[in-house]
């Protein structure tokens, strides 16, 4: 595995619903509106995780049929256990390898993933692929780069002021390509004609623990990373970002995405 990826951890559904979920499913009420996908369709999700993206597609786009895919079989197992509902059949599989017959599908999409994926032009061939003529894609990424996903923006900067070593394991300097410019350059190599948006959230913590405590959960880059550090930089870090942040709450923090659509012809 690539050295970067090694905290990429996604397994324990629970914890990534509190470390991530719960702000996902934010981002997507906002996301869908802008999208505006016809109703009916047929639905190719890529990198459903728990299913929190899905349920929102399920609920407000009066989809025909969704077809939810994740690398992580564990993800797959959470998803299928919580969203109950006749149109949607979750699978495991790679964003490189889609399982769909090529044109089979109306709209293809995607929350929080693609930055994740090795090769992305080839993820983006593959959507191409299954979407029909004339067919939707729509995907959106944190806009790591400009610090807009300000719970982890603030993880990693206090992280690297007692271990240097986390500074590349930072998700804003592995994936500079999440900004408004670099997913449109992503989009036109790929031969996608995109319109990139940002679409922005607030996180909101009750206090430092609240914020603090799904950092110890390990679902997740910045938690993976948290529960690997030797107890005694551990507590380090935690004491650094509450002096940073503030014991007491709400601690209010941005939570900002860089979303691209585009009608894509194979
Ligand atoms: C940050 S989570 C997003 C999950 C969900 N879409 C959401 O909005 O909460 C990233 C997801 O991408 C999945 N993933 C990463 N690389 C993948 C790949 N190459 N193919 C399919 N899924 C992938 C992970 O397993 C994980 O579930």
């Amino acid at each position: 595995m690539n050295q970067l990826a090694q905290f990429d951890a996604w397994s324990a559904g629970q914890n990534y619903e509190q470390y991530m979920g719960r702000w996902s499913r934010q981002i997507a009420a906002k996301f869908l509106p802008w999208l505006a996908p016809p109703e009916s369709a047929r639905w190719l999700e890529i990198g459903c995780g728990t299913g929190a993206f899905t349920a929102h597609i399920l609920g407000k786009c009066a989809p025909r049929s969704v077809l939810a895919i994740d690398a992580s079989k564990d993800f797959v197992a959470y998803a299928q256990a919580q969203v109950i509902d006749q149109r949607v059949r979750f699978e495991t599989a790679d964003a490189a390898k889609l399982p769909a017959p090529d044109a089979s599908v109306d709209v293809v999409a995607s929350a929080l993933v693609l930055n994740f994926v090795p090769d992305r032009i080839a993820a983006l061939a593959e959507m191409k692929r299954v979407l029909r003529p004339e067919g939707l894609l729509g995907f959106y990424v944190w806009d790591y780069p400009g610090g807009g996903m300000g719970f982890i923006d603030a993880f990693w900067k206090a992280a690297m002021e007692i271990d240097p070593q986390a500074a590349e394991l930072d998700e804003a300097r592995r994936f500079p390509f999440c900004t408004r410019d670099g997913l449109a350059k992503l989009c036109r190599e790929a031969g996608i004609a995109a319109t990139v948006e940002p679409i922005g959230i607030e996180t909101v913590f009750s206090d430092f623990e609240a914020f603090w405590q799904p950092f110890t959960l390990g679902a997740g880059p910045a938690p993976g990373y948290c529960m690997k550090l030797p107890e005694d930089q551990r507590a380090d870090l935690k004491a650094k970002l509450a002096r940073k942040l503030g014991a007491k709450g709400p601690i209010r923090l941005v939570g900002r995405a860089w979303a691209a659509k585009a009608i894509v012809n194979g």
